[in-house]
């Protein structure tokens, strides 16, 4: 068998080019006792809870292209509550809604694949063996990511480029050699803000496939970011100050990439170039969005939608919540909202809220049965 193989893998290879160097210690553990027993808990809930693509989605229903353009989610621009978008033929809402959020899932995609190959090397970076055994079980979850967010793109569209802040995130979280980085990157501020991102997208969608599919990835989001504020607790409390300090820089850097405008193409002009090409006349779109943004912002609130966003919404109690933010990197969090929606808005970072206590209830929130 082995002399044939070579004939039977596809022509063209990824090139090693398309890679990111990482070094780090692989590091043994000869105690194979439980050190963390949240850890280990939280390994035994993974194991319960492993579900199958294939068999547990139907992946044969058509989209339904009403539903799916009626209440499709984007990084809070809110054009589908908007009177223009109403007035829109059914064909060009459908162009746009599939569009964009092709765009937006493709990050998702992107990013899962980052995730799978973090928890990867995660298994071999940290130094418990309760922290290893999760991390297994998350490369397994990560991987079973990547395969329903193809598939659903496959649905809509093509898959879009990664955004390149996403790309140097990730990048940077795979080329550090310290696991607490990679923890705090990867599990806290990226899952986070993707924890954040898809449970929102699952609770606007009307789209069946697309809700159940959210619904299951959320859950075991949930985990990540669990496995995160639960190990990272553990360890933060006994590190030298410099140590603490460098998680944090490391942590805002990571969100900073995702959602400082500064940094280069926002999703937000990506999303509005989309537009453009679909047919929307972006003026009137905009002038719509502002002459309606009272009466949506209103509806928001009274859906119980949360308007702070993942950074503030989410991110930042999770730093919190592990000791990972002082004063000094609370004033960098707060120049880049000021820089990017204002001084008003800036100054809303004053009120931190709590994390919520059980994150796998929180997700489950309204969708027990499913
Ligand atoms: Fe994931
Ligand atoms: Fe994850």
């Amino acid at each position: 068998m082995s002399d044939r193989l070579p004939h039977e893998l596809p022509a063209a290879h990824p090139r090693a080019t398309s890679g990111v160097k990482s070094a780090f210690d692989a590091l043994y553990n000869w105690n194979y006792e439980s050190e963390i027993d949240q850890l280990r808990t939280l390994y035994a809930n993974a194991l319960e809870r492993q579900w199958i693509a294939l068999r547990d989605l139907d992946w044969d229903s058509e989209i339904d292209r009403e539903a799916f353009s009626r209440t499709f989610s984007l990084a809070g621009i809110p054009i589908q509550e908007t009177e223009f978008w109403k007035d829109l033929p059914a064909d060009l809402r459908w162009e746009v809604a599939r569009r964009s959020s092709a765009f937006m899932l493709s990050n998702f995609l992107h990013g899962e694949q980052g995730a799978l190959m973090v928890a990867a090397q995660l298994v071999n970076v940290v130094p418990h063996m309760d922290g290893k055994f999760y991390a297994a079980t998350q490369t397994l979850d990560e991987a079973r990511h990547v395969e329903v967010f193809a598939a659903y793109i496959r649905k809509l569209d093509e898959v879009h480029p990664i955004a390149p802040g996403l790309k140097q995130l990730l990048d940077n979280v795979l080329a550090t050699d310290d696991w607490k980085k990679k923890a705090v990157g990867m599990q806290v501020v990226a899952e986070g803000l993707a924890l954040y991102s898809f449970r929102d997208m699952r609770n606007q969608t009307q789209e069946p496939l697309l809700k159940k599919l959210l619904t299951y990835v959320s859950r075991d989001e949930a985990r990540h970011t669990g496995y995160g504020v639960k190990y990272l607790s553990a360890v933060v409390p006994s590190l030298a100050p410099n140590e603490r300090a460098e998680l944090e820089d490391f942590a805002f850097e990571s969100a900073r990439l995702l959602i400082d405008s500064r940094v280069g193409n926002s999703i937000r002009q990506t999303v509005f170039k989309l537009w453009e090409t679909a047919g929307i006349d972006m003026a009137q779109a905009l002038g719509s969005i502002m002459k309606d943004r009272e009466r949506i912002m209103q509806n928001l609130q009274r859906n119980g939608g949360r308007s702070m966003g993942p950074i503030r919404g989410f991110v930042i109690p999770t730093l919190n919540s592990i000791g990972l933010f002082s004063a000094r990197i609370r004033a960098s969090f707060d120049e880049m909202f000021e820089a990017n929606v204002g001084r008003d808005d800036g100054r809303r970072t004053g009120a931190i809220p709590d994390l919520p206590e059980d994150l796998e209830a929180w997700v489950n929130e309204g969708y027990e049965g499913v």
